[in-house]
């Protein structure tokens, strides 16, 4: 499974790319409400500098050729920008000129199966469907997963399936178990996956043992240079 990052942050995309885990980089207009002093234009070329992977730029249109003029605009900024569509019918029809086009989407806010299978009938490279907040309403959000990613094997769809709105790690072990090809993650996730406490005790009880060891063979090098010489 591909992992995304889930944010606008310059330096956490360059933290999770020098870790070599990193394969494209999710945003909106939300996550680039967090960061400051650039337009959304440089961020995106930024983070297209930093990975060669898909790079989500969303449209906030909600007429047709008001999305397509702002994806065409970002379609523009680098070679691996995807214009994000919300689900709608204004967005399937755009999604279906983009294709015409050659331009790549990522359909965002789906949140049921057949959201799904519309959007990848007009041409989503990438379905989002949002886990987390489906699980917000007592839903379940990982059947939309599961379905989708079943429903795209099936019947030979030429999509993937993007797992967001990604809470906690058991998430992404979920959505890896359930085959979807991708997961897009907020930075704390990428930082929640790394860790482990017993990983943390390991290390802090292998690094004592070692010194210990290493005072022991000093003190007995010690005392045979010692024997040698009286
Ligand atoms: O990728 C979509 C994601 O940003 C939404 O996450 O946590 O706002 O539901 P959340």
């Amino acid at each position: 499974m591909k992992l995304f990052l889930d944010t606008a942050d310059i330096q956490e995309i360059r933290t999770v790319n020098a870790w070599g885990v990193l394969d494209g980089v999710t945003t909106n207009p939300t996550l680039f409400g967090k960061t400051q002093g650039m337009t959304y234009d440089e961020v995106i070329k930024l983070i297209c500098g930093i990975t060669k992977g898909p790079v989500s730029a969303e449209v906030v249109a909600d007429d047709v050729e008001g999305m397509l003029k702002e994806g065409r605009h970002f379609a523009k900024l680098a070679d691996n920008v995807y214009v994000k569509v919300p689900m709608s019918e204004n967005g399937l029809e755009a999604m279906s000129r983009f294709r015409a086009e050659g331009i790549r989407t990522n359909c965002t806010l789906i949140f049921s199966a057949n959201q799904g299978l519309l959007a990848a009938k007009a041409g989503a490279s990438l379905l989002s469907p949002f886990v987390g907040r489906l699980d917000d309403i007592n839903e379940e959000g990982m059947t939309v997963i599961r379905e989708l990613v079943e429903i795209v094997t099936i019947h030979e769809l030429e999509t993937e399936v993007l797992t967001a709105s990604v809470r906690h790690p058991r998430h992404v072990t979920d959505a890896a178990l359930a085959g979807s090809h991708i997961a897009t993650l907020p930075f704390k996730i990428f930082q929640q996956m790394a860790s482990h406490p017993l990983t943390d005790k390991g290390i802090v009880q292998f690094k004592k043992d070692w010194e210990a060891a290493r005072a022991a063979a000093d003190a007995s090098a010690k005392s045979g240079a010692a024997k040698k010489e009286s």
